[in-house]
């Protein structure tokens, strides 16, 4: 299996119904492909994390490159595993701010070796924590 994470930043501004309307299909899709993962949005940025059989992520890396609804998007994160990190998830989904980004999401992301520190500060901190304007 593979585990894939990029960060990517939202077109435009995205309300309620733009978030729902992406799960749903990503959520129904993911189950039919047997792909578990996260999505975070934080400041008008995306991170995701995408795991599963290799054929079916690169699939998936594929149509949301080509997704116009996000730009500048980033790999940050490309493995082979052998276990799921998120086994329960179709795809997880979660608004946070920049705190609770770094608590809960970077910080223990490190501690367990899935993303090397200088990814974190080179590719997320600066996106996510240094971009006021988002
Ligand atoms: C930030 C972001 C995350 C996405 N995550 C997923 C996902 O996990 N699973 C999925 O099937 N589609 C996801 N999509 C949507 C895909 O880009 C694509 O629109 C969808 O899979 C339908 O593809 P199709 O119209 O080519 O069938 C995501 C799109 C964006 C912008």
């Amino acid at each position: 299996m593979r585990s894939v994470a990029y960060v990517s930043q939202a077109v435009g501004q995205w309300n309620d119904d733009d978030f729902e309307g992406l799960l749903e299909t990503s959520r129904r899709r993911n189950t039919d492909d047997a792909i578990s993962g996260l999505l975070i949005f934080c400041r008008g940025y995306f991170l995701q994390v995408v795991e599963g059989a290799d054929e079916q992520v690169s699939g998936l890396i594929e149509r949301i490159r080509a997704d116009q609804r996000h730009s500048d998007i980033e790999m940050i994160y490309e493995s082979d595993i052998d276990d799921r990190v998120f086994p329960q998830w179709s795809m997880g989904f979660e608004k946070v701010d920049s705190e609770t980004l770094v608590q809960k999401v970077l910080a223990p992301a490190v501690d367990r070796g899935l993303i090397a520190p200088e990814v974190v500060r080179e590719a997320l901190i600066e996106r996510f924590l240094t971009n006021q304007s988002a």
